[in-house]
C-alpha cells in the first residue's frame, strides 16, 4: 500500500549487496514531508548507499522504495527522471564541473531539465548563489573556491532546480566549525522557510541535534535506532546512544 501524503520517502523492508557483502539489511524507516531526518553512523555502515537508493543510483535487491507516491523500484526511465525532479543531491565532493564557472554549473540543470528562458535561468541562479552567500562569485571557476565555498557551491546546485527534497551526503565534513555550522544553518533555512524536506548524512553529532527532527542510526549495514534524539538517546542500542551524544 503506498504511504499516506505526509510521507516524502519510506524504506520497506530494504536489502541491498554488493557480492557476496550484505550492505543494508531489512532496513525499513519513513520521513515526514517537510522534516529533517538525520543519518548517523559510523563509516561503511550503507549511509551513502541508502541516499543513493532514494536517488535510485543503485537499486534494491529486495524492498520498496516510495517517493511519495511512486515505488521507485518499479519505474523505469521516464518515471524516475519524473520522480528525481523533485530532489536535489549534494555530493560529498560537491560534484562541480572543473571547467565550467559557478554560473554554469548552476545553469546547465535549468538549460537541460527546464523550459526556462535565459532571463528566468539567470534569475534562478542568481537567486540560489545569494541564498548560500556566493552571490559575487558567478564567474568564479570551482578550482579558485575554497571548501566551505564548494559545499556552499554544490548546495546551490542541489537547489536550483527548487527540489522538495533535499539529500546531503556529509554536508559539512573536512570544514572548521564555524564553516559547517554555515552549511548547517544553510539546511534549517531550507527547512524552515521552503518546508523541504531533508535528510543529511553527517558525523557531526552537534550540527545533527540542530538541524535533524529525527535521526536513524546505522549500524553494519542494520538501522538499530529511529526517532527523535530523546528516543534515540533511550535506544537499548549502545551505538545508537553513543552517537547521539554530544561530546562533553
Ligand atoms: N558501488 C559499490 N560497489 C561495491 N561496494 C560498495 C559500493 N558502494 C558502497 N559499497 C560498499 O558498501 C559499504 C557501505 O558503503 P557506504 O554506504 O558508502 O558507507 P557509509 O556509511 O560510510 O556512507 C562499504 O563497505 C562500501 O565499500
Ligand atoms: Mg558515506
Amino acid at each position: 500500500m503506498s504511504p499516506d501524503n505526509h510521507t516524502a520517502v519510506s524504506f520497506e523492508r530494504v536489502s541491498k549487496s554488493f557480492g557476496t557483502k550484505e550492505v543494508l539489511h531489512d532496513v525499513s524507516f519513513q520521513v515526514a514531508a517537510g522534516e529533517a531526518l538525520c543519518i548517523l553512523g559510523r563509516s561503511g555502515t550503507g549511509k551513502s548507499v541508502t541516499l543513493k537508493l532514494i536517488i535510485a543510483l543503485l537499486r534494491p535487491d529486495a524492498g520498496k522504495i516510495w517517493i511519495e507516491q511512486d515505488d521507485i523500484t518499479t519505474l523505469k526511465t521516464e518515471g524516475l527522471s519524473r520522480v528525481r525532479r523533485k530532489m536535489g543531491f549534494l555530493f560529498q565532493d560537491a560534484a562541480l564541473f572543473d571547467s565550467l564557472t559557478l554560473y554554469e554549473n548552476l545553469a546547465l540543470p535549468l538549460l537541460r531539465l527546464t523550459k526556462k528562458s535565459q532571463e528566468e535561468i539567470d534569475s534562478s541562479v542568481d537567486k540560489v548563489l545569494r541564498q548560500v552567500g556566493l552571490g559575487a562569485d558567478k564567474k568564479t571557476m570551482p578550482s579558485e573556491l575554497s571548501g566551505g565555498m564548494r559545499k556552499r557551491a554544490g548546495l546551490a546546485r542541489a537547489l536550483v532546480l527548487e527540489p522538495k527534497i533535499l539529500l546531503a551526503d556529509e554536508p559539512s565534513s573536512g570544514l572548521d566549525r564555524i564553516t559547517a555550522s554555515e552549511i548547517d544553518e544553510l539546511l534549517l533555512q531550507q527547512k524552515t522557510e521552503r518546508q523541504t524536506t531533508v535528510i543529511v548524512v553527517t558525523h557531526d553529532v552537534h550540527g545533527a541535534r540542530r538541524v535533524g527532527d529525527r535521526f536513524a542510526v546505522f549500524d553494519k549495514g542494520h538501522l538499530v535506532a529511529h526517532g527523535t534524539a530523546g528516543e534515540v538517546q533511550s535506544s537499548d542500542n549502545e551505538t545508537a546512544r553513543q552517537l547521539i551524544s554530544l561530546p562533553c
